[in-house]
């Protein structure tokens, strides 16, 4: 299976996220048993777009699962709309101060739901630079892969994101991809041995476009993309598909 998951973020008003969503459940060119196609909307407009073909994640949820957090949103209020939750992506880890420890709280609430979680990591430019990145990611993934067990693990999707790569318009090349990718694949066979390690999937995003996306999804453990701003244009999207439809 490949997964597409498109990362709207704080974009789209309430008509504009119909109507994108409305085109997205049209496309009947790909195979929907080899590519899974996941939009993440913003939060509110999650019940509006329910009970289409596309499969629903929520951007984020509270690591609270109830209680006197004014704003915050529980995985349970959540899995009314949604098989998926997008955790610890880096502008969270960044902008709201999302530590590791938080990341796992977030990660077992799912774990309650029964909901997939997927699981952002990557190094930040300072770290790719001093050619750091495989211990920077390491850490990451070590708490990460702490919050599940082997009957939890297949809730699990992990997300390679350099953080250099986000909507900068400057992706990972397909070797930098390949190095982190198979260095997390062996690291999941580590932990839960290879017959389930190699089910867990992993994807990659940073500047994914309709050019990038075929080279970077012919790799063995490349296992799918989450895209931000290609995902809010209905025509990059589309064919961003289309490459994925050929590689499959
Ligand atoms: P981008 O964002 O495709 O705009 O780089 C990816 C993401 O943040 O998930």
């Amino acid at each position: 299976m490949v997964y597409i998951v498109a990362n709207w973020k704080m974009n789209k008003d309430s008509k504009q996220s119909k109507s994108l969503m409305n085109e997205i459940v049209c496309f009947d060119f790909y195979d929907s048993s080899k590519i899974n196609v996941i939009i993440s909307p913003p939060t509110i407009y999650l019940s509006q777009l329910k009970n289409r073909r596309s499969d629903l994640a929520a951007q984020n949820i509270s690591n609270y699962s109830n209680g006197p957090y004014t704003g915050e949103i529980s995985s349970k209020m959540v899995s009314e709309y949604v098989s998926y939750v997008i955790i610890g992506h880096s502008e969270r880890r960044q902008l709201f101060c999302e530590t590791d420890e938080i990341i796992s709280e977030k990660i077992n609430q799912c774990n309650n739901e029964n909901l997939k979680s997927i699981v952002c990591f990557g190094e930040s430019l300072e770290s790719r630079n001093k050619s750091h990145h495989l211990d920077f990611i390491r850490k990451q993934l070590d708490n990460i892969i702490n919050s599940y067990d082997k009957s939890s693990i297949n809730n699990l999707i992990l997300a390679y994101e350099p953080v250099w790569a986000i909507g900068s318009g400057n992706s990972a090349t397909v070797q930098e991809i390949c190095e982190v990718h198979d260095y997390t694949r062996s690291i999941l066979n580590d932990n839960f041995g290879k017959t389930i390690g190699t089910t867990v999937p992993i994807i990659y995003g940073g500047s994914c476009t309709k050019d990038n996306a075929k080279p970077i999804l012919a790799n063995l453990n490349v296992n799918g993309l989450l895209i931000g701003g290609a995902s809010l244009d209905l025509m990059h999207f589309k064919s961003i598909i289309k490459e994925a439809n050929e590689v499959t």
